[in-house]
């Protein structure tokens, strides 16, 4: 059966090789992680100056520091001499400058080049043009977002987004996700492409099936109907439920912005190209993405209480275990389906049923972003 052959109430998926081709990967790292406003750190992981973080975003390495004003820099992770690789460590921190391994050509915090053997002997090497090459950065929700294009997208663009899929204006900012602390990171290396994990995020179908606690907590989850994407109005806890536990047991303070209607619900949200967010009354679970390979997706995870709850030692296990099975049940099923998308059975792709139809939607994006036509819906 081909893809436009399917009856109309249901909706074909990407061909198989979309998710298993590194050609199709690699114009994605181009088109899509390159192009856009890239969630990379939390501030907080660079807490002074001289402290950084090298990245892979798309196929470049990025270093991100903070300079002595304090301000995030980013730049190429790539010296301007010969173009070895200047930080090959994932963090650290350097007291005023890099310098490269190589030939020891050294660049302040804001990138210029400060010193190199024999520098006053070369005078057509200019400090500032041949400085680390910068990256455009912003700050928002304490996180650290960078743009690889020369003309990066605005970044209102990525507020707007996030606003809009949650319906009102101000809802994000009363979780003051910026002044939260990190209680417990954890990360997962999936091997499964980075498309499956977002389709997977943006639907409930499997709820029933592979998140018994979840359901526990938020019960209509169960009908396989309340994906993320139908969640504007958040999801309600069940009736005994007293938090966003592993036991439906009493969560941690509450986050005093957190308004009388958003308090005992869930809300869920995709930040394109690689971040998720989930909102619940005492703590926010957030995710980045890091695409390494057609077939495989490092995803970082970090659950964020008020600072007090974090710095006094609370325990804060039980709500970290609920999320923590979720995702682990959501990254095996993804890694369960990926072989399968090599499988010659999946090579037109396979079928979206009612209530995955907004998958479609990403998909449509997906193959924009790519160039390539949309399919008919
Ligand atoms: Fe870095 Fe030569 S490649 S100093
Ligand atoms: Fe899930």
């Amino acid at each position: 059966m081909t893809s436009t052959s399917l009856p109309d109430s249901l909706i074909a998926t990407l061909p198989g090789a979309s998710y298993t081709d590194p050609g199709i990967f690699a114009q994605e790292q181009e088109r899509i992680f390159e192009a856009m406003w890239f969630c990379a750190v939390r501030a907080h992981d660079l807490p002074k100056p001289g402290a950084f973080k090298t990245v892979e975003v798309g196929r470049e390495s990025i270093l991100i520091t903070r300079a002595r004003d304090n301000s995030i820099r980013a730049y190429f992770n790539v010296c301007r001499h010969r173009g070895a690789k200047l930080c090959t460590e994932e963090s650290g921190e350097v007291k005023r400058a890099f310098q490269c391994p190589y030939h020891a050509w050294t660049y302040d915090l804001t990138g210029k080049l400060v010193a190199a053997p024999n520098l006053t002997k070369m005078p057509d090497v200019g400090r500032t043009e041949y400085g680390l090459a910068s990256v455009a950065v912003r700050e928002w929700l304490g996180y650290v977002w960078v743009c690889l294009a020369e003309d990066p997208p605005p970044f209102d663009e990525v507020v707007q987004d996030v606003i809009a899929r949650l319906g009102d204006t101000e809802s994000i900012e009363h979780y003051d996700i910026g002044g939260l602390e990190v209680g417990r990171r954890i990360v997962y290396d999936v091997k499964a492409n980075w498309k499956l994990i977002v389709e997977n995020f943006m639907e409930c179908y499997h709820c029933a099936t592979i998140h018994p606690e979840l359901t526990e907590v938020l019960p209509e989850f169960a009908d396989g109907y309340a994906a993320q994407y139908y969640v504007g109005h958040g999801a309600e806890f069940g009736a005994d439920v007293r938090g966003f536990t592993v036991d439906g047991s009493e969560g941690l303070d509450r986050i005093p912005g957190v308004s009388e209607d958003q308090d005992r619900r869930y809300y869920a949200i995709t930040v394109r190209p690689q971040v998720f967010i989930n909102l619940v009354p005492d703590h926010v679970i957030f995710h980045r993405m890091y695409p390494v390979a057609a077939d495989r997706t490092i995803v970082e995870c970090d659950w964020l209480y008020l600072p007090h709850v974090v710095e006094s030692g609370k325990d804060v296990s039980r709500s970290v275990e609920l999320f923590d099975r979720v995702n682990r049940q959501d990254f095996d099923a993804c890694e369960r389906t990926q072989p399968g998308m090599s499988s010659r059975l999946y090579a037109k792709g396979g079928v979206l049923v009612p209530s995955e139809h907004h998958i479609g939607e990403f998909h449509d994006w997906v193959q924009a972003r790519l160039g390539a036509q949309p399919q008919p819906r």
